[in-house]
């Protein structure tokens, strides 16, 4: 069993403090991912958990056994990086052997190691070559190989993949989540990209950095449908989705044209609220009918989808067009209609999640 428990981890570098307030518990056997701008602590999260950094409050465990004092190699867990740091003058199979032969293990059984993490990364046929050798993708395998041959309990993944072309960034991806039905570990892949944590975690921890007023880094978790459906607070809501959720200012529940959203009176804080509504969320219909009137100022052509850009009363809002037997038009006046189910509400003030 290794998950892993984050209780009131709090840490500082000298005066000042990066991590507040962390309370998270990994299930043992997930796959969860760790995102933020950058600078908002995730790294020195998971270098906390490998003991590469202490804690300065608080307490983390693995499999129920508090890691307050344990090295690094007393942690079984494995970090791949952004950089692969492989050693030049070695081969690949000497490169994802070395953990084992600094360990001490036996030859036979580090050539067994090896082969069985190449094999799980196809590597099999270049583990005669050196680095040198190798695309950037077969070095990150390399990386993995490295971690994979140690059968950790734990891997920590830190932005492994933000060195790739974006095609090579899509397949390792790929490659990476089929890890995880091959083998049997808790996994937490930090990454400010909110397109990875969208589709390679089974829940997402959204981080804030406590320079800009956030009192604690952890924002929400949960699983990406549920944290892009219903964030709990404007950071969320902003930080997941591409292109982001439209904002517009309404006063004591009323959006310029949108319609009037009952609040409970309690609910809305002095700021008024903001309402938050996705750009596939919003259909456009022709002049005359009723909604918010706008007039299209760009269109970016995706291929598959449109991205208008529409001029309104409420500011300038992203429509995402999927049907292409309609091309927009700039300089064409339009009404936006949002789906009434798809609303979001946000206290001004707070940033929290008002319910309607
Ligand atoms: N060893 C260190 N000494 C001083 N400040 C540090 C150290 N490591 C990280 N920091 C600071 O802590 C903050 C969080 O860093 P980091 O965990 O690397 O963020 P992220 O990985 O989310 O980009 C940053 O402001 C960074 O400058
Ligand atoms: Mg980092």
């Amino acid at each position: 069993m290794a998950e892993i428990e984050f209780k009131s981890v709090a840490k500082s570098f000298g005066k000042v403090e990066v991590i507040a307030g962390l309370d998270l518990r990994v299930d043992d056997g997930e796959f969860i991912v760790f995102v933020g701008p950058s600078g908002c602590g995730k790294s020195t999260a998971l270098r906390m958990i490998a003991g590469l950094e202490e804690t300065t409050a608080g307490d983390i465990r693995i499999g129920g056994r508090p890691m307050a004092g344990l090295a690094p190699s007393e942690r079984n867990v494995a970090m791949v990086f952004q950089s692969y740091a492989l050693y030049p003058h070695m081969t690949v199979g000497g490169n994802i052997g070395f953990p084992l032969k600094m360990a001490g293990r036996p030859a036979a059984e580090i050539a067994r190691r090896v082969k069985e993490a190449a094999d799980i990364l196809d590597l099999g046929p270049y583990l005669d070559r050196r680095p040198a050798q190798l695309s950037g993708g077969q070095r990150q395998r390399v990386a993995l190989g490295r971690a994979i041959v140690r059968h950790p309990d734990v891997f920590l993944f830190d932005e492994p993949l933000s060195n790739l072309d974006a095609d090579l960034r899509v397949s390792m991806r790929g490659e990476i989540m089929l890890l995880r039905e091959r083998i049997q570990a808790t996994m937490i892949y930090v990454t400010h990209d909110q397109t990875e944590a969208m589709t390679m975690g089974d829940r997402i921890a959204v981080f804030a950095p406590l320079k800009d007023g956030h009192p604690r880094n952890l924002m929400q978790v949960g699983t990406p449908e549920a944290l892009y459906e219903r964030p709990a607070n404007l950071f969320v809501a902003r930080f997941l989705g591409s292109p982001k959720m439209n904002l517009i200012e309404m006063g004591g529940g009323e959006a310029p044209a949108f319609g009037t959203f009952p609040v409970a009176g309690t609910a809305a804080g002095p700021g008024g609220l903001l309402l938050g509504v996705r750009p596939e969320d919003i259909r456009i219909a022709d002049a005359g009918t009723p909604g918010l009137a706008g007039r299209i100022r760009l269109v970016e052509a995706l291929g598959a989808e449109y991205y208008v850009h529409v001029e309104t009363a409420a500011g300038e809002l992203i429509v995402r067009v999927m049907d292409k037997r309609r091309r927009p038009v700039p300089g064409e006046t339009v009404v936006l209609q949002p789906a009434p189910d798809a609303v979001h509400l946000f206290d001004t003030a707070t940033g929290l999640r008002v319910e309607a």
